[in-house]
This record gives C-alpha cells, sequence and structure tokens, in this order.
C-alpha cells in the first residue's frame, strides 16, 4: 500500500486489497484515520464503526447514485442487469424503497418463516447422515439448506436450482468495486436467462395462485407492483437468499472446528438447552460476516467524520472492519460466543437492514446445531479448508471438505 492526500484530503490508499489479507486491510484502514481514499477502487472508505452505523442509517446517503453524477461504466453492456438487479429494491432509496419493501415484508411473514424449519432439518440431516468419506459442506451442506429454503418460500422447482446457483455467482460478480468488462458480459447474460425463468415462474403463479412467497409477490400486493418490480424481486431474493447465507454457515463451521473451545462451547448448549445461545450466533457472524463492502452515495454535501465532501461521492462501509472496531468491541479478534454487547453489522443497519435476517439466522442455527450433533456420534475432520473465494465483497471459502467416519 502507498499513501498520498490527493482526494478531498484524504490519506489515499493505492493497491489492490485481497481476500487472504482483508482483516489486515480493514485494520490499516481504521489505523489511518476515519476515512480514507481507496483509489483503485474510487471510492471512500472507512472501516469505523460508529461511521459505518452511522452512514447506514443517514439518509443524506443513499444506494441510488443515478441522481448524482453515478456513472456504470459498463451500462452499454448490461441493460437487463441494471433493468433487475441494478433496479431492484435494494438499489433504491425511499420513498420508492419503501413501496417495494413494505410488500415484500408483509408477504414474508414470521409464519411462512418458521414453518420451514422441520423439513431444513431433515435435509441438514439428511447430507450429513447420507455422507460418507469426504462431504464438501459448501456445495454438499450449506447450499442445500440455503437454496433450499428460499427456493421454497419461493417453490422454486427443484430442477432450476443449479442454474439459480449459477446465475446469481456471475450476477454477484459484478458487484466487486472493480470489474472487467468479461465480467459485465457473463452478469448480463446471466440477469437475461434468470429473468426469462422468473417471468415464466410469475405467470404460473398468476393462472394458478398457491400459498406461496411467489404468489403473494406476483400479485403486486398493496402497492401494485409492476412487473418489471416483481421480476428484480424475486431475482433479488433468490440470489441475496442463499449466496451470503452459504457462506455464514461455511464460515462459522469453519471457524468453531478451526477453534476447539468454541466447538465445546456450542455443544455444551446444544446437550443442555437443545438450543445454541442466540449471543454464540451473533458473535460467529460478527467475527466472520460473509458480506464485508457495502457503499452509499453522498446525496448531497455532507461533512462526515470532519470531511466536507459534495454529492455523488461512493462511500466505501468495511462491515468486516466494523465488526472488528476495538473502539466499539472488547477484545475483538477474540471469539467470545458470551459477548453480551454485541452491535454487530453483519446485516447492515437502517431502511436496507437486512430483510432475510430472522430467516437467515434460522438457518445458521439450524446448520450449526445439526452439525455439532452429528459429531456427537461420529468422528469429524477438516480434510480441506479450500481457499478465499476471490471477492472482497463476499467472505467465504471455495470449499470446505470434512471426513466423516
Ligand atoms: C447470513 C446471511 C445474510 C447476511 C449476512 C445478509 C446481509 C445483508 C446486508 C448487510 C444487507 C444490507 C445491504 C445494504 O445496506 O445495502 C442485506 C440486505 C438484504 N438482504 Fe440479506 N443477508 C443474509 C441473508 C439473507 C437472506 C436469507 C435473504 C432472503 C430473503 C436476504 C435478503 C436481503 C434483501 C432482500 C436485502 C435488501 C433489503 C433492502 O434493501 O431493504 N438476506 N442483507
Amino acid at each position: 500500500m502507498s499513501f498520498d492526500r490527493s482526494h478531498f484530503g484524504l490519506p489515499t490508499i493505492s493497491g489492490a486489497t485481497r481476500p487472504g489479507t482483508l482483516y489486515r486491510a480493514w485494520t490499516a484502514v481504521r489505523e489511518t484515520g476515519p476515512l480514507v481514499y481507496m483509489e483503485d477502487w474510487g471510492m471512500v472508505l472507512t472501516a469505523r464503526h460508529d461511521i459505518v452505523s452511522g452512514v447506514l442509517r443517514d439518509d443524506r446517503f443513499g444506494r441510488d447514485g443515478t441522481g448524482v453524477g453515478a456513472r456504470d461504466p459498463h451500462a452499454e453492456l448490461t441493460p437487463d442487469w441494471n433493468r433487475y438487479v441494478r433496479g431492484s429494491f435494494m438499489e433504491l432509496d425511499p420513498p420508492a424503497h419503501s413501496r417495494v419493501r413494505r410488500t415484500v415484508s408483509q408477504a414474508f411473514s414470521v409464519r411462512r418463516i418458521s414453518r420451514l424449519e422441520p423439513g431444513l432439518r431433515e435435509k441438514a440431516r439428511t447430507a450429513l447422515d447420507g455422507a460418507t468419506g469426504t462431504l464438501d459442506l459448501v456445495s454438499g451442506y450449506a447450499t442445500p439448506i440455503a437454496l433450499g429454503a428460499i427456493s421454497e418460500l419461493l417453490d422454486l422447482p427443484q430442477d432450476c436450482h443449479e442454474s439459480v446457483v449459477s446465475w446469481s455467482h456471475d450476477i454477484v460478480r459484478l458487484f466487486e468495486p472493480s470489474t472487467g468488462t468479461d465480467v459485465a458480459v457473463q452478469a448480463e447474460r446471466a440477469t437475461g436467462q434468470f429473468a426469462a425463468l422468473v417471468e415464466d415462474l410469475v405467470r404460473a403463479r398468476r393462472s394458478n395462485p398457491r400459498d406461496d412467497l411467489l404468489s403473494a409477490l406476483a400479485a403486486g400486493g398493496a402497492a401494485d407492483l409492476t412487473d418489471i418490480e416483481i421480476i428484480a424481486t424475486v431475482i433479488l431474493l433468490l440470489n441475496a437468499g442463499h449466496e451470503a447465507t452459504v457462506h455464514a454457515i461455511t464460515n462459522a463451521i469453519r471457524l468453531i472446528i478451526e477453534h476447539p473451545d468454541a466447538f465445546e462451547t456450542i455443544e455444551r448448549q446444544v446437550e443442555m438447552e437443545g438450543t445454541i445461545d442466540d449471543r454464540a450466533i451473533a458473535e460467529l457472524l460478527r467475527f466472520e460476516p460473509p458480506l464485508q463492502l457495502f457503499h452509499r452515495w453522498t446525496l448531497r454535501e455532507v461533512e462526515l467524520a470532519g470531511t466536507p465532501l459534495p454529492p455523488g461521492v461512493k462511500v466505501g462501509l468495511a462491515l468486516g472492519g466494523a465488526n472488528r472496531d476495538p473502539r466499539r468491541f472488547a477484545d475483538p479478534e477474540t471469539i467470545d460466543l458470551h459477548r453480551s454487547d454485541n452491535p454487530h453489522l453483519s446485516f447492515g443497519s437502517g431502511v436496507h437492514r437486512c430483510i432475510g435476517a430472522s430467516l437467515a439466522s434460522l438457518e445458521l442455527r439450524i446448520a450449526i446445531e445439526e452439525f455439532v450433533r452429528a459429531t456427537t456420534a461420529r468422528a469429524i475432520e477438516l480434510t480441506d479448508a479450500g481457499a478465499w473465494i476471490d471477492s472482497v465483497v463476499f467472505r467465504g471459502r471455495t470449499g470446505l471438505s470434512v471426513t466423516l467416519r
């Protein structure tokens, strides 16, 4: 990393940040100052908990930078991606955001989520019981649980699962802070195919409604969603509904395998209480959040941490860095499964706070509990922890192989 002070008077960091050294980079950012300028990403960046959390809850910062001059370098190559991915409610600001989010929240009821638990436990047990020899927890355990949950909610046919995983991977690669045209072309192709599938499913639900989330969305809800909004929302739910959760599950399991004291604590909780303490789930999410980096645009002139910024500045928010800020967390580099003061930002905060947080927490709980239970009957050994996926937005492993005897 090299430093100069040219952008907004901020220390400027040049040089790519790599997944393998991500937390070291977040620490360097935090220690350099409340804000730094990341030259390669063209953004002001913060890894401080108070600033990340403040920006997420401040309406002078927005997801949608189109009104303040944000430019998409791949716009001409990616009309479908812009229509259905950039056009989803996650990328909008209130009031457009609130209109769609309200409809989704209503359809995303506690009753619908809690009905999933027995089926998900069954899926988890089947994956572990049926496994002999080596099992890759990313593809053979976390993916069936995470994709199974959101697919069940949306009643997505089983024969579409493989395509949805592959399209989702291609789509989210375009969220990285700097990408080439090859990534844009692939993301566009995937979005077009994904949208065509969802359009067919929506049409089918309209002529034959069922008691599922997709039928509720296809009906448009009280806000009378347009077809584009419905398709964009379903793609967002299918995509956000499994990408982050797969990594959350495998990151958490890797952590407890690598920290036997944490494993024992959880094993004891499952044995004595029948479930894992909420504080333990929150701590695993704090320590290794699957989503590390989000951004907002300054929508007007603002002063942030003493630095005046004009409208149209991209502000990067390092959630993973904020989660380990020693100004906010006692002993942040230690996994403390009893941590009670834990305002982690892994699900974000403010108007865009993760709409799937309770579903994701349920999936994480089931996946860890069933995994720990299985180890009481069988010896499980971590045989290959894979590599970090090539991303600074998502944090997860390419694979996580265990041997079951
Ligand atoms: C452990 C797993 C998950 C993590 C860590 C996570 C994290 C996040 C974060 C940080 C945001 C905020 C984005 C922002 O502020 O710009 C978010 C938004 C969102 N998440 Fe999740 N998520 C997870 C699982 C899920 C699941 C299972 C769903 C399923 C429906 C989901 C759906 C969404 C949606 C739709 C949004 C956009 C909300 C909005 O813009 O109002 N997420 N998620």
